[in-house]
């Protein structure tokens, strides 16, 4: 049985992943603005990761004998100076979900919940990936800089992503 804390937060952190498919969902529309398709492709799949991680949350909350209420999500923004501006800001949402994650750890650990600790083992590892993946987007964009040749081999390269098999990544 989840505590009353640990299933508000668990719900927080639900929420929390489908926000970030919303954010990668409006990134894969400004990509699409820029006919930048491979971009957008990219951003597409990494939105239905995201609300597989936020599946992840619905089914453990119920596994777990909580409840599932699902709370209002936020906008997200909806333009970005540039290419290398969006993979930016991917790494550092990212880099903030992973805090919220170590938050999460450190609550259960508090609390001697080892099921929502082993739980959350899965999503430790996938930020390490989730941050390194973004990074190295982010700094192939810096050196890629205004040349439109190399931003649409890039831009064919991101394309060529495969989405994850279910309950994987
Ligand atoms: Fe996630
Ligand atoms: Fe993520």
């Amino acid at each position: 049985m989840l505590s009353a804390k640990m299933e508000g937060t668990l719900n927080g952190q639900l929420n929390a992943e489908l926000y970030s498919s919303y954010l990668y969902l409006s990134m894969a529309a400004y990509f699409e603005s820029r006919n930048l398709p491979g971009m957008a492709a990219w951003m597409k799949i990494q939105a239905k990761e995201e609300e597989m991680h936020g599946m992840k949350f619905f089914d453990f909350i119920v596994d777990r004998g909580g409840r599932v209420t699902l709370a209002r999500i936020e906008g997200p923004e909806t333009e970005w100076d540039s290419p290398l501006a969006a993979f930016q800001a991917v790494h550092a949402h990212e880099r903030k979900v992973t805090g919220l994650i170590d938050d999460l750890a450190k609550m259960a650990r508090e609390e001697g919940d080892t099921a929502t600790d082993i739980f959350l083992q899965w999503f430790v590892t996938e930020q390490i990936e989730e941050e390194k993946s973004a990074d190295e987007i982010a700094k192939k964009l810096t050196m890629i800089k205004d040349m439109p040749a190399l931003l649409l081999m890039m831009d064919k390269e991101l394309g060529a992503r495969q989405a994850a098999p279910a309950g994987g990544e």
